[in-house]
């Protein structure tokens, strides 16, 4: 290890909150695909921040117009108009179907806001609804309404009690949907591709169980579309792929391309029952994140997701080649540039490893699960060479 590095290491080590388990790189620079660490040495990037760098990294286009943007101006909070919220507001309402927008800063904030419109939504039939479903599975942040519809016992444990009003049922259980969505049931509330809990596209049958649950209960649903949502599957959202009709939608991870925006949408039945004052924030849509989603929104438009329909179609088809040659691998799941590669916990990590070693990211979604969530602009080139970097990886391991 570099003196530099271990300075970097040091200084954390003395004085942030040891909550992450950082694995042992220090990045100091990125160009598209790649990443950069502190020695110069490549990688190819196909964990993208957790499928943020939608656009890449250091990319020319959101660089100048951020750079334009803070020379003009950056932040003047919700007291007062500015150009771009509007602008970003009416893009993401085209692209949904979905009447309005509220900007917020993250995924979990954007969860937040939608559990709580869904109850302010309730609130003003003068019938309130406190309930959630939520899947078992399921990952929708770290705020404690968020994390209170969170699956993943492990999570929620350390912080208890969690809102009290959450009945989990199993994605792959229709009745158990529907026994469990009566009519106290504010919102169903559910990730159409299940991205933290190992990638698990939500079944179409599932998805037709869940439409019933909703118009036979007066339900709400919400779909979190945070990581499988904005053209990473190759269509805009993943709802649409499974005809659902979401009430709410939290959005947030690829809008900004890298700068922290979230978003929620919902319906005009929804944004009716929400008065001036019910909620707020001081950073959320501000100059900055909305110049970085117009920047990503123009990039989608033209071309972004005919980008992710090609690199995801060749990424998937590699990987079933590769599940075909190496049994370790038991199933490949996902949609376009959300892929997941399911083996046993201890082969997982040492992929993970080998494949650092070799040049490559990629991450673990639920202990055994090989996600790849690579940049929008991903090329063929860049697929071809991931795909290789992973066959030498599972060769070795035999
Ligand atoms: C589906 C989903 N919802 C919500 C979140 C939380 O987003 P954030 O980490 O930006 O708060 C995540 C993060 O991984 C996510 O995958």
């Amino acid at each position: 290890m570099t003196t530099e590095e271990q300075n970097v290491r040091v200084a954390e080590a003395e004085h942030l909150l040891q909550v992450y388990n950082r694995i042992p790189v220090v990045f100091t620079h990125g160009d598209g695909s790649y990443l950069y660490d502190i020695n110069g040495r490549r990688y190819l990037d196909f964990v993208s921040g957790l499928g943020v760098a939608s656009l890449g990294h250091a990319h020319p286009g959101l660089a100048a117009a951020l750079a334009g943007q803070a020379r003009a101006l950056l932040h003047t909070s919700n007291l007062y108009f500015h150009p771009l919220q509007g602008q970003v507001g009416r893009r993401l309402t085209e692209l949904s179907g979905l009447a309005r927008a509220f900007f917020c800063n993250s995924g979990t904030e954007a969860v937040e806001g939608c559990l709580k419109f869904a109850r302010r939504y309730w609130y003003s039939q003068g019938n309130p609804r406190t309930r959630f479903v939520a899947l078992e599975r399921s990952f929708h942040g770290r705020t404690l309404g968020a994390l209170s519809t969170t699956w993943e016992p492990s999570y929620r444990a350390p912080f208890a009690p969690p809102l009290p009003e959450v009945t989990f049922v199993s994605p792959t259980d229709p009745e158990a949907l529907d026994e469990a969505t009566g009519t106290d049931v504010a919102a169903i509330i559910l990730e159409p591709i299940q991205g933290e809990g190992g990638v698990w596209p939500l079944s179409p049958e599932f998805a037709a169980a869940v439409t019933v649950a909703c118009s036979r209960s007066g339900a709400l649903l919400i779909a979190d579309e945070v990581q499988c949502g904005l053209g990473r599957t190759g269509t805009p959202f993943y709802s649409d792929h499974l005809d659902l009709k979401p009430d709410l939608m939290a959005l947030g991870k690829a809008l900004g391309a890298g700068v922290p925006i979230g978003a929620i949408l919902m319906s005009q039945a929804v944004a009716d029952t929400v008065a001036p004052g019910d909620h707020g924030t001081t950073y959320g849509g501000n100059l900055l994140s909305c110049r970085a989603a117009l920047v990503f929104l123009d990039a989608l438009e033209h071309g972004g997701l005919e980008r992710v329909q090609e690199a995801g179609a060749r990424l998937e088809k590699g990987l079933r080649h590769l599940a075909d040659r190496y049994p370790v691998i038991t199933d490949v799941r996902g949609t376009g540039l959300m892929q997941g590669l399911d083996m046993t916990e201890t082969v997982a990590g040492q992929v993970v490893e080998a494949a650092l070693a070799g040049g490559l990211l990629v991450n673990r979604a639920a202990g055994h699960v090989i996600r790849m969530l690579p940049p929008f602009t991903v090329s063929d080139t860049e697929v071809d060479e991931a795909l290789q970097t992973l066959d030498q990886v599972l060769s070795k391991l035999r």
